[in-house]
C-alpha cells in the first residue's frame, strides 16, 4: 500500500513515516518546510534504510496535489500538515482557517477525484471543552477554546459530513494529546523554528543552556503539586497508532475517532524532575503567572483505541525525557 503523509517532514509526520517504512507500507511525502527541514527527508531514509519520493508543495496548491496523485497511485492519506501554534493562531485566526481547512478541502477533493477514500487525520485534544475532572472520552463536549483548535474540529466537521454522503470512506480522526520525546536515533525530533509555545521544547532549550530559565506557568492548580498536569505520549508510540489506524481501514469502512494519550496526567514539575534526573542536568525554572486558556487537568481516557486499535502507549515518561534531550545533544553536536 502507498501513503500520502501530508506534513512529513514534521515532528509527528517524521516519526510516523519511519514507522510506516517499518510496517512494510510505501510513503510519499508532500511538505512545504514552513515548520521542518528538508534534511529530515534524508535522516528518514537513513534510519529506514529505504527510499520514497517527496515532493516540496502546499497542500492547499490543488495542481501541484494533482500532480503527486498522477504520477503515483497513493492508497491512503495521513493528514498532518497545518499551523499548530495556539497562540498565533488567536492573533492571525483568518490565516489559520485559511490554511487548515483548506488544505483539508483540497485534499479531500483531490482524493475524490482519484478515487482514494482512505484519510487519517490528525486532530488534537484541544477540540475538548473543560471537562470536570480533566478526563476526556471520545464523546466528552467539544468546544475549543482558541482557533487553531476550531480549526481542527472544523476540519472533523467536514469529515462527519463527507462520511454521511458516501460511506464508502474509511476515515480515522486522532485526537493526540501532548506528543514529546524523539526518535531513539536521535536524527528526528521536535525542533520548533520560532521560540517553543509547548513545555517540552522549551525544557531542553533551558537543559542545553539556550534559553536561562523555564517559566512554569502557575503553581496554585488543583493538582499533586500545584502545576498543571497533562498527558504526555512519546511520539514514537503515537506514530504506531497511525499504523493500528490503517490497519482498521483495511478491514473495514467508516468514520472513527480515537484520542491517543497514555490515560495517565504528569505535572510539570514531575516532567521537569523526571528530565533533570534522567539525563542528570539542572534546568533552571521559576514560577510565574497562569497562562491564558489553561486548564488544571487535562488527561485522556484512552478504553476507545485500546479496545478498537488494540493501540496501548508503551513508553514512559523516563523514556520521553531520555529521548528529547538525546536529540538534541546530537543534534548540536553534528
Ligand atoms: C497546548 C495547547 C493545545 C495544543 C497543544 C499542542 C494551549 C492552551 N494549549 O497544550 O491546544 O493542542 O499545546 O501540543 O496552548 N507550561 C509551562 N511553561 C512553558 C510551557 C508550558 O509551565 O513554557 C505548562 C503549561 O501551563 C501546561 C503544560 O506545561 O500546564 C503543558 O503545556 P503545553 O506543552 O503548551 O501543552 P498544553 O497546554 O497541554
Amino acid at each position: 500500500m502507498k501513503i500520502l503523509v501530508t506534513g512529513g517532514a514534521g515532528f509527528i509526520g517524521s516519526h510516523t513515516s519511519v514507522e510506516l517504512l517499518k510496517a512494510g507500507y510505501e510513503i510519499v511525502i508532500v511538505d512545504n518546510y514552513s515548520n521542518s527541514s528538508p534534511d529530515v527527508i534524508d535522516k528518514i531514509k537513513k534510519i529506514t534504510g529505504k527510499d520514497f519520493k517527496n515532493y516540496e508543495l502546499d497542500v492547499c496548491d490543488k495542481d501541484s496535489l494533482e500532480k503527486v496523485f498522477e504520477e503515483n497511485q497513493i492508497d491512503g492519506v495521513i493528514h498532518f500538515a497545518g499551523f499548530k501554534a495556539v497562540g498565533e493562531s488567536s492573533k492571525n485566526p483568518v490565516m489559520y482557517y485559511r490554511n487548515n481547512i483548506d488544505s483539508t478541502l483540497t485534499l479531500l477533493e483531490v482524493m475524490k477525484q482519484h478515487n482514494c477514500k482512505k484519510f487519517v487525520f490528525s486532530s488534537s485534544a484541544c477540540v475538548y471543552g473543560n471537562t470536570s475532572d480533566g478526563k476526556c472520552c471520545e464523546d466528552s463536549p467539544l468546544a475549543p477554546t482558541n482557533p487553531y483548535g476550531e480549526t481542527k474540529l472544523v476540519s472533523e466537521f467536514i469529515l462527519k459530513d463527507l462520511y454521511k454522503s458516501d460511506n464508502s470512506w474509511g476515515i480515522v480522526i486522532l485526537r493526540y494529546f501532548n506528543p514529546i520525546g524523539a526518535h531513539e536515533s536521535g536524527l528526528i525530533g521536535e525542533n520548533p523554528k520560532d521560540i517553543p509555545n509547548n513545555l517540552m521544547p522549551y525544557i531542553v532549550r533551558v537543559a542545553s543552556k539556550e534559553y536561562d530559565m523555564l517559566h512554569i506557568f502557575g503553581n496554585d492548580y488543583k493538582t499533586i503539586d500545584g502545576t498543571g498536569v497533562r498527558d504526555y505520549i512519546h511520539v514514537v508510540d503515537l506514530s504506531i497508532g497511525h499504523i493500528k489506524a490503517l490497519e482498521k481501514l483495511n478491514k473495514e469502512n467508516g468514520l472513527f475517532t480515537y484520542n491517543l494519550g497514555t490515560g495517565h496526567g504528569v505535572s510539570v514539575l514531575e516532567l521537569v524532575n523526571t528530565f533533570s534526573k534522567v539525563n542528570n542536568v539542572e534546568v533552571k525554572y521559576e514560577f510565574t503567572a497562569r497562562r491564558l486558556g489553561d486548564v488544571d487537568i487535562n488527561y485522556a481516557d484512552v478504553t476507545k483505541a485500546y479496545n478498537e486499535l488494540g493501540f496501548k502507549a508503551t513508553k514512559t515518561i523516563e523514556d520521553m525525557c531520555r529521548d528529547s534531550y538525546n536529540y538534541v545533544l546530537k543534534n548540536k553536536s553534528n
